[in-house]
């Protein structure tokens, strides 16, 4: 399948909260309760905010789309003083996995931030699919932590990779 990646406009912003949701709902079935899940994708992907970030010239916020234009796949992060680039989310549709369009996400954000000496992200322990991906794609586990989403904890991994 083809796939072109390019910058999120506001425009893409109402395409982007349903992909969040959709894979949220995908991705933390097994690990959260629908109401933990409802209650965070709404706080954490509100439309207000996710518009915001679309905006800021210092967030890259990147979508995969089929030739059609229909979004399969978002990624978002920051870009922080010290060459570090900080990467907040990395989503690809449930029925759209495993087919690359992380991997080219995630290589055109490296390929396209010249000035970039590491990557950090965060990512649950239980979240096996995540895990699974960027230990192939070179990120160690440099840390561990604990949130509560909804009074339920969840481990967390820091996990950073040099370029
Ligand atoms: C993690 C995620 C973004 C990966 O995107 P993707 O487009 O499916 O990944 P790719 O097809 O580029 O996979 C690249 C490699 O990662 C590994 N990988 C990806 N998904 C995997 C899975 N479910 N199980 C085991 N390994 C996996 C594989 O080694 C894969 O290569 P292969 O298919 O040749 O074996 C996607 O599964 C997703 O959206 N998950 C839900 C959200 C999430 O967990 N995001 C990460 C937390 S920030």
């Amino acid at each position: 399948m083809e796939i072109k990646i390019e910058e999120a406009s506001s425009e893409h912003v109402q395409s982007i909260k349903k992909l969040l949701h959709e894979t949220w709902i995908d991705t933390y079935s097994d690990i959260l309760s629908s109401s933990a899940i409802e209650s965070t994708t709404s706080s954490w992907h509100a439309y207000t905010d996710l518009q915001e970030q679309v905006k800021d010239p210092n967030t890259i916020f990147l979508i995969a789309q089929k030739t059609d234009d229909t979004i399969l796949g978002m990624l978002s992060g920051r870009l922080t003083e010290n060459r570090t680039f900080h990467l907040d989310r990395l989503y690809v549709r449930p029925e759209f996995q495993r087919l690359g369009i992380g991997t080219k996400l995630l290589n055109y954000t490296i390929s396209s931030i010249v000035e970039i000496d590491e990557i950090q992200l965060q990512v649950g322990e239980q979240n096996q699919k995540g895990v699974n991906f960027w230990k192939k794609k070179g990120f160690e586990v440099a840390d561990k932590n604990q949130i509560v989403l909804d009074q339920i904890k969840l481990n967390m991994l820091q996990m950073k990779r040099k370029l």
